[in-house]
């Protein structure tokens, strides 16, 4: 692998497109400050230009040597600084708490930083990824790496090698294979460039949930300021994770109630006409399953392939991308699957599973 990784560095120096691990999800990155590059991300992606990347940086040396150390503002200021204007308290507390970690901050930017990058905006998000291939690739490289995740934009995001092949089978790419990902879906995006008027603001859900953040910044004593009870979106950045049709398979797939699902897909045939192959997903831990249930009256038992899955958030998180690109591969005429249970632990993947529904069957 450190073979790969010195041959990823040179490529990366040579202005091309490398596909990295991260703990979240695959990554298709490329030299920060290489213009060209970049604009080859747009290109690979299909993603349409002013949609805004995340620089991912390295950890500092010192949190090996010594983690507790008090230099260790000052290491976090000077990785910081050619991405962002001014490194916050907030900001300082949240990096020592949760980098390299699944969460995204966004920050004034810093002079330099390419427009393409920020989507000429005046922020930018940064990100310490949790992977030792990405780590060791962004230590090796010596600069900031902007990557999205690699896959075509719209679709589901890759959480394995194998994913980044099937997207990107038409294009010459270095792929360096770390695994599956640990969280597999992508970090929490927090935005830190409006603290005064908003504190922080989640700008996608993910691994890292608001009580958390809240918890951290307590935790190094830093108050939230007085009027972040009255946030508006007005002048919000702009996501492309925030889009309502994202992370789509290509099968139609409907979020169905528990216990309601016959409801559902009565409902459903009318506009999509028969349904000869149907994906029943539901969660382990509910009292129904495809020999006795009568919930699914409406079809024939020979129609119906039963998915189970895990009852708890984080492990269908791990699991959820790879689970709807094998469905999208299976030939379902629908995916009907279970509406997640309506606590803030779930945010992430409902986030995601919500948007999949939109997007889906075009
Ligand atoms: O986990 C992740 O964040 C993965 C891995 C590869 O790090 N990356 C990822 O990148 O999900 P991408 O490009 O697929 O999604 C990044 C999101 C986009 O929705 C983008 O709009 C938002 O971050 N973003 C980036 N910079 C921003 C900025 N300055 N202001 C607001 N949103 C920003
Ligand atoms: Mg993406």
């Amino acid at each position: 692998m450190l073979d790969l990784i010195d041959e990823a560095v040179k490529a990366l120096r040579e202005g091309h497109l490398v596909a990295i691990p991260t703990e979240t999800v695959y990554g298709l990155a490329a030299d920060a400050s290489n213009r060209n590059a970049i604009n080859q991300i747009f290109r690979t992606k299909g993603r349409p230009a002013g949609h805004p990347l995340i620089v991912h940086i390295a950890k500092p040396s010192l949190l090996l040597d010594k983690p507790h150390s008090e230099n260790l503002d000052d290491a976090w200021r000077e990785i910081l600084l050619p991405w962002a204007r001014d490194v916050s308290p907030a900001t300082l507390a949240l990096a020592k708490t949760f980098w390299p970690g699944p969460l995204t901050l966004i920050l004034p930017k810093a002079k330099d930083v390419l427009t393409e990058i920020t989507g000429g905006q005046e922020t930018v998000g940064v990100r310490c990824p949790d992977h030792v291939v990405a780590q060791t690739l962004i230590e090796r490289f010596d600069g900031g790496l902007a990557a999205p995740s690699a896959n075509r934009f719209g679709k589901i995001s890759p959480t394995t090698a194998q994913h980044v092949r099937d997207d990107f089978s038409d294009v010459s790419l270095l792929i360096l294979d770390g695994g599956p990902c640990e969280v597999g879906i992508e970090s929490t995006i927090v935005d830190l460039s409006r603290w005064d008027t908003h504190g922080p603001v989640i700008l996608r859900p993910g691994a890292i949930t608001q009580v958390m953040i809240h918890q951290a910044l307590r935790n190094q004593g830093i108050d939230l300021p007085q009027s972040v009870e009255k946030v508006s979106t007005k002048g919000a950045p702009r996501v492309s994770g925030s889009l309502s049709a994202h992370y789509a398979p290509r099968t139609k797939m409907t979020l169905y109630e528990h216990g309601k699902l016959n409801q559902s897909l009565e409902i459903l045939s009318r506009s999509i006409g028969e349904i000869k192959n149907l994906a029943w997903v539901h969660l382990a831990d509910q009292l129904v399953n495809l020999a006795d249930s009568e919930d699914i009256l409406f079809l024939e038992k020979s129609k119906i392939t039963e998915i189970i899955i895990p009852p708890n958030p984080e492990a269908l998180a791990r699991k959820l991308y790879s689970l709807l690109r094998h469905l999208d591969q299976s030939n379902y005429d629908l995916i009907a699957f279970q509406k997640l249970p309506m606590d803030a632990s779930w945010d992430a993947v409902r986030d995601r599973l919500s948007r999949a529904e939109v997007g889906s069957g075009n």
